[in-house]
């Protein structure tokens, strides 16, 4: 696995997939003196209906001290506004429904969540065909603030939190369902309001944007292959191995679970991206035909929506795990649950580095150019995770 550093470097098809400084530059110019947070009290807000704006801006001014894995320990001011800057939308439809708006509520705290200062979020394909109004039926109303991924500082807490405190540096996936009634609040403003069980405490040896790519993505791998009972020994082909979620199967096959062999897709530029992830065999979607290979895996995980080519690559009794599309017998599709004890079991594979973030180096994308990271997205050809940093 210390191959995907190295393979940081290398440049496939036209992109450098992670270039160096992404590994190390972001987020120390974040830290809790600069971002001055630090607060236990509460700021009472007033309920908010359907409407994301206050009408009055009145300020608390707290005064704490906090002490966090890495920053100081300093008392000092931090002021929690009543409004933040947020992107908003507010009927479904393309990339231009997204609105900016800096008069937008900052969210109430239900007693067991904490209130995040967001430095960094990541975009999900979810994001997109949420706000096309593919989950109408089941999303929280509109006007919308989109956003799943979060990483930044807890700057409240709510009366019930157990263990989070003001300073906490975090990352989770604020949706316990991804589409039953995900916040009508998400990542992709100043504030979030989050349950503590959904967060853990942001890997030591992450930065902010690398966090950020993780939560999603990294639980949707975990729980698929949980759920399909991998375990040591077993071979596994992943469709769609560049992505923000295959890119994590690899590894989480590989290193956490132990595979005998790893097999994934992708087109041709990114074979070897493939490679520098521990994939022993790479196949190329565009030449060759991954179902018609004599060799066949105990577990097929469908991170593109070809559940019904899938199904012909497993072994006899073998398992797939579909996550878009069609999954006809045996494949099956499940929708993330986030869970924060996902991330904290994880926790020593990506201290130790054996698991590593992938920031498509195309990113991270200021909040000012998040309509165009939405629209790289949406082109289905992202390396990794695209994220979203600074966050004014
Ligand atoms: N059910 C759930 O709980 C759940 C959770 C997470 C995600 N999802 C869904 O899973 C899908 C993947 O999510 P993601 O976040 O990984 O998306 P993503 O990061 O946007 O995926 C982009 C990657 O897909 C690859 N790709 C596209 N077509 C491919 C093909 N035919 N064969 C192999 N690779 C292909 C691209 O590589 P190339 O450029 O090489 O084509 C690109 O690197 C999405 O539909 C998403 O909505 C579902």
């Amino acid at each position: 696995m210390d191959a995907i550093l190295t393979a940081t470097n290398r440049v496939i098809g036209r992109t450098a997939v992670i270039p160096p400084r992404t590994l190390s530059v972001y987020p120390p110019s974040v830290s809790l003196s600069s971002l001055s947070i630090l607060s236990k009290n509460s700021v009472k807000t007033k309920s908010k209906g359907s409407t994301l704006h206050k009408t009055a801006a009145h300020f608390a001014t707290l005064r704490v001290s906090a002490s966090t894995q890495a920053a100081p320990a300093s008392v000092e001011a931090y002021t929690i506004p009543t409004e933040m800057k947020a992107l908003v939308y507010e009927e479904y439809g393309g990339v231009d429904v997204l609105k900016f708006d800096s008069k937008v509520a900052v969210p109430d705290l239900k007693d067991d969540q904490v209130l995040v200062k967001v430095v960094a979020a990541a975009l999900n394909p979810v994001d997109f065909k949420r706000r096309m109004g593919k989950f109408k039926a089941t999303d929280s109303p509109l006007p919308t603030v989109p956003g799943y991924d979060v990483a930044g500082v807890v700057v409240k807490v709510g009366s019930q939190v157990k263990e989070l405190k003001v300073g906490d540096e975090v990352y989770g996936d604020i949706n316990e369902k991804a589409l039953e009634g995900p916040k009508q609040f998400g990542s992709l403003a100043e504030y979030t309001a989050v349950e503590e069980k959904l967060l853990a405490l942001k890997p030591k040896n992450l930065d902010f944007v690398q966090a950020a790519g993780l939560p999603l993505a990294i639980e949707t791998a975990y729980e698929g292959l949980e759920r399909t009972g991998f375990s040591a020994g077993k071979s596994i082909l992943v469709l769609g191995g560049a992505g923000g979620v295959g890119s994590l199967v690899i590894q989480l096959a590989k290193e956490v679970f132990g595979a005998s062999k790893v097999a994934a897709t992708s087109s041709t530029g990114k074979l070897e991206f493939l490679k520098s992830l521990g994939v022993d065999l790479a196949i190329d979607y565009t030449k060759e035909k991954f179902e018609d290979l004599p060799e066949k895996f105990d577990v097929v995980y469908d991170a593109v929506g070809e559940g019904d080519r899938a199904v012909k690559a497993v072994k006899e009794g073998g398992s797939v795990a579909v996550l878009t599309g069609a999954a006809p017998p045996p494949a099956f599709r499940f929708v993330v649950t986030s869970n924060g004890e996902f991330l904290k079991k994880l926790n020593p594979f990506l201290e130790t580095g054996k698991v590593k973030p992938i920031i498509d180096p195309k990113g991270p994308y200021p909040f000012d150019k998040v309509v165009e990271a939405f629209t790289y997205l949406e082109t289905n050809r992202a390396t990794g995770k695209v994220v979203v940093h600074p966050i004014p």
